[in-house]
């Protein structure tokens, strides 16, 4: 009777569990779990046969993707659960509808990525030579330039977008007007450019496993140094791994031919080549090189989880001509991990909210040593970082106390070069900016001696002058 009472207990328990993975989390660690059971059902099929697979279980099959890739093989799909199957039929198809994204997926570096680009950049890359883009990057570029129509295509890219839980993602809301390029394709394109690169020439012997290629790249955990001492190919150095393989003409050339190719393939009435598209391509090309090649990946409020600003946020006027330089001091450890970084902005925010009564998290950016920027105020709204100096230039602070030791080499670049590069570029600091450190203006010891005599080094560091 009580073993039986147990039994029932267990099986109600049971219930539930199956219930709730009914709806699958919608994470790169489910997919990867999912590749594993196509790969354990027939542990004699190689890499290419595996992505074969995922792209018959997503359906990515058009006459551009035959042309690189050749048509589905006829072997049945494999018998394999049918929650692994139902989720990789419905995350690797790429959908957008007008608030949300679907076959994309959360990282755990906090990325969100789509996963058609990857696979398709991934098996291209083993059967092409080097820098062969079109498959992952070049056409959904090119479409996303020409639908967009007339320079400048501001609008031509992106958005990214948050999800409604981190722990327990499902819903991928995205933040503006879709385009055929979201951040989470662009992600999955480079991925798959970065991946498939790696790869090329290499199909006759290739990795014995994609799903440990993934963890590999995906799930690497940093420690110490971190990305200063982590392996190449990990997703923290997208954007670096990326810049050391494509160049923006090469990008320009292999869009314009994927446009050409798709057009002839499709038979598809869309806007002839010339002048005008030429153009049109040259001003994607660039907005793509600001927004993805010089600029950091900044990880929005909303994936961090921030609370709303407190009252009516000011306006500043750009471009800037300052840059100030703080640490947190408190926390007083680099974060190493999303997780990490994003609970740091949160406990900052409530303290300088609750406890300081300021209307938000007072830092304009905040570096992690996770390979990422946090959105702090912003680009658009004054902040609250160096008193007397809010309106006049951006508030940059590291996440650790740097008192006596330095952020990772890494880490420090990611602000002095490619945040910088990113304001400039985008008109939000002028060319000439100036960077201070806290203390140069506000009796503080921020940013701690050892980070405040680093930047003493950087290019664009000036004393502060004195008013005759
Ligand atoms: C996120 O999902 C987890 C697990 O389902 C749940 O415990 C948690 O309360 C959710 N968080 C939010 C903010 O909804
Ligand atoms: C920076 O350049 C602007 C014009 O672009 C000029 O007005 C300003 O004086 C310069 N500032 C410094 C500090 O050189
Ligand atoms: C700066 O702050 C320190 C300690 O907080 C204080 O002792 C010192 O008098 C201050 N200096 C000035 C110029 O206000």
């Amino acid at each position: 009777m009580g073993s039986m009472a147990i039994n029932i207990v267990a099986m109600v328990a049971l219930g539930t569990v199956a219930l709730c993975h009914a709806a699958p989390q919608r994470t790169m660690e489910s997919f990867i779990t999912a590749v594993e059971q196509v790969e354990e059902w027939d542990p004699e099929m190689g890499v290419l046969s595996v992505l074969k697979t995922l792209r018959r279980f997503g359906g990515l099959d058009d006459p551009f993707v035959r042309h690189f890739l050749g048509p589905p093989s006829e072997t049945p799909l494999p018998t394999i659960p049918s929650e692994a199957s139902d989720f990789l039929r419905s995350a690797i198809s790429h959908r957008v509808t007008e608030t949300e994204e679907e076959g994309v997926v959360l990282t755990g570096d906090g990325t969100t990525v789509a996963l058609a680009p990857l696979i398709l950049g991934v098996e291209a890359g083993l059967l092409a030579p080097p820098g062969l883009y079109p498959l992952a990057l070049a056409r959904t570029l090119g479409l996303a330039f020409l639908r967009a129509g007339t320079p400048p295509l501001w609008d031509s890219l992106g958005p990214g977008g948050c999800w409604d839980n981190l722990t327990s993602p499902r819903t991928f809301t995205l933040s503006g007007t879709p385009t055929p390029a979201t951040d989470a394709v662009v992600n999955g394109g480079m991925d798959g450019v970065i991946l498939g690169a790696e790869l090329s020439g290499r199909a006759p012997k290739p990795p014995p496993r994609l799903s440990g290629l993934l963890r590999l790249y995906y799930q690497h955990r940093l420690q110490g140094a971190g990305l200063s001492s982590a392996p190449r190919l990990i997703s923290p150095r997208r954007r670096e791994n990326f810049r050391t393989l494509v160049s923006p003409s090469l990008l320009q050339d292999q869009v314009r031919e994927s446009l050409a190719l798709h057009r002839r393939l499709t038979a598809h009435p869309g806007p002839e080549e010339g002048q005008e598209s030429e153009a049109v391509l040259r001003a994607g090309v660039e907005l793509f090189v600001h927004r993805y090649m010089d600029c950091p990946a900044i990880i929005p409020r909303c994936q961090w989880g921030a609370e709303p600003y407190r009252g009516t946020p000011t306006q500043l006027a750009l471009p800037l001509s300052f840059l100030y330089v703080h640490h947190t001091y408190q926390p007083g450890q680099p974060c190493l991990s999303f997780d990490r970084c994003a609970a740091d902005m949160r406990a900052m925010q409530r303290f300088h909210q609750d406890d300081r009564g300021w209307d938000d998290i007072g830092y304009s950016f905040v570096v992690g040593s996770d390979g990422y920027v946090y959105e702090g105020r912003g680009w658009q709204w004054r902040g609250a970082h160096t008193k007397g100096h809010n309106s006049l230039g951006y508030g940059v602070s590291f996440i650790g106390d740097y008192t006596a030791s330095l952020p990772s080499a890494h880490t420090l670049a990611l602000a002095r070069d490619r945040l910088t590069a990113c304001a400039v570029g985008g008109a939000r600091l002028t060319a000439n900016y100036t960077v201070h450190g806290h203390r140069q203006l506000v009796n503080t010891s921020c940013p701690g001696d050892a980070l405040f005599s680093e930047i003493k080094g950087w290019p664009h560091f000036r004393e502060v002058e004195v008013k005759p």
